[in-house]
């Protein structure tokens, strides 16, 4: 694989020759790994140049802004396929036919209830816990239920693993809001598709018939679509490192879900609604503004920026139709909160703090008002975020777990403590 190789003059003197490879997409990369034997570390906090793994799943560009998955523009997926169509494609590497399709919807259909033991779980929370809090406890309790299949060296066990975590995340999650409601739990409906079933999970009543509206449904699927994976980010590195020790896939995606909920990443959904609300009033921008270009200050424009866009977050601009179509669906399109956004939007991008520095909206900038307008409270959009995100947990888990040369994850440090020192007694001290 390696045809290039880069250099490295120590001050000893001594060279190295460092191998270099080239992507099918994106930036070439050096390897690294013979330098320990030299009694070197690269030193790269925050792993902004550092390749962590190999992947064929997901591809950004963040200077033209594009997302691929599996090589197809996220913005071609989002508006010609569903949901099931795409966790296919990130599970398989391609797109399903009809039969393969109406097969994988089966498989997972098979796995959309979860043990009746799993919802005494619940009744420990306090009614006011956040949903976070339960989702990582619940989905990592699911490993004390399915002892059949946690080999991980198992295909078939890391197969029937996806299916359960892609089908009982989605319920796991609408157990959270019932709970939190007080609303009895709502048992899956597998005639319905993935997203119609959450939102009857959701949001439907024993006491009367009702379907999820299919405008809502649609927006609900896209943003399962838009949050499905993302190379390298926080959460899927936390789910890959936890399983590269070998640990079981859904104490792995429970350490994503964990990883997932800081206002920094996955949080930032629930982060922006909040600061929308704080806002208030468009008057009030550019403080707010001011705020967030203020060093002292540890505010930040929550979804704005991010760690490898410097253009617009292609996800932010399909999110942001959607954002008008829920609206208008909801007879919400004069709600305050999204005339808020867009005035921020606009004077953020003319702002030169934010142009020099290429913060642009992010994902989570505009999912938040789709959200909010679905009837989703703003406590469970992580969460949101968290079901959606868990297919490509599981592929990026799968493909690590799949690779022949995949070693336990141990970063090393720049340490610069204490040398060693003798212990003196304490009458000394
Ligand atoms: C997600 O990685 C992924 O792919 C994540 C994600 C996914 O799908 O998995 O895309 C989902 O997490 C989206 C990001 C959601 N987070 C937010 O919206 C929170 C607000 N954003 C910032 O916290 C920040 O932009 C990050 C964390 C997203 C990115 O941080 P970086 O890459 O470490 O950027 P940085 O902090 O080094 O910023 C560079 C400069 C700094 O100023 P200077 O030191 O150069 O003067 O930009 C400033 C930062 O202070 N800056 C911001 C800002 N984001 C960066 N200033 C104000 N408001 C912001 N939002």
């Amino acid at each position: 694989m390696s045809e290039k190789s880069a250099k490295l003059i120590l001050p000893s003197g001594e060279e190295l020759d460092l191998a270099m490879y080239s992507p099918s997409e994106g930036n070439d990369v050096v390897d690294v790994t013979k330098l320990v034997k030299s009694g070197l570390f690269t030193y790269d906090p925050g792993f902004m140049s550092t390749a962590s793994c190999e992947s064929k799943i997901t591809y950004i560009d963040g200077a033209k802004g594009v997302l691929l998955y599996r090589g197809y523009p996220i913005d071609q997926l989002a508006s010609q396929c569903d949901f099931m169509e795409v966790s296919y494609l990130l599970l398989n590497g391609e797109l399903p036919n009809v039969d393969e399709k109406a097969e994988f919807i089966d498989r997972i259909n098979n796995h959309t209830m979860v043990h009746e033991q799993l919802a005494t779980f619940f009744r420990g929370f306090r009614r006011d816990a956040h949903p976070m809090a339960i989702m990582v406890g619940v989905v990592g309790a699911l490993s004390a239920f399915y002892h059949d299949s946690l080999d991980i060296n198992n295909p078939e066990h890391r197969v029937k693993s996806a299916f359960r975590l892609i089908a009982k995340v989605s319920t796991i999650a609408a157990m959270c809001y019932r709970y939190s409601m007080g609303h009895p739990f709502v048992y899956p409906r597998n005639e319905m598709s993935y997203a119609e079933n959450f939102l009857h999970q959701m949001f439907s009543m024993p006491s009367h018939d009702d379907k999820p509206d299919p405008i809502l449904v649609k927006a609900m699927d896209r943003i399962f679509t838009l949050h499905a994976d993302h190379e390298q980010n926080c959460s899927t590195s936390t789910v890959r490192l936890a399983g590269s020790s070998g640990a079981n896939p859904f104490a792995c995606i429970a350490a994503g879900i964990a990883s997932l909920w800081g206002p920094a990443h996955g949080g930032a959904n629930e982060a922006c609604l909040n600061m929308l609300n704080e806002i208030g009033d468009v008057k009030n921008i550019p403080e707010f503004i001011k705020r967030a270009k203020d060093k002292d200050d540890p505010f930040r424009l929550m979804g704005f920026g991010h760690r490898v866009y410097k253009n617009f977050d292609p996800r932010a601009k399909v999110m942001r139709e959607s954002a008008h179509e829920v609206l208008k669906a909801t007879g919400k399109q004069d709600d305050p909160i999204l005339k808020i956004a867009l005035e921020l939007e606009k004077i953020a991008l003319q702002d030169p703090y934010f142009v020099e520095r290429k913060l642009y909206p992010n994902v989570d900038f505009y999912s938040g008002i789709i959200l909010e307008a679905i009837g989703i409270p703003t406590n469970m959009f992580t969460v949101i975020f968290a079901l959606a995100r868990t297919v490509g947990w599981v592929a990026q888990w799968s493909e690590m777990i799949a690779e022949p040369t995949q070693k336990i994850g141990r970063p090393r440090q720049l340490y610069t403590g204490k040398s060693e020192r003798s212990v003196q007694p304490i009458e000394e001290r």
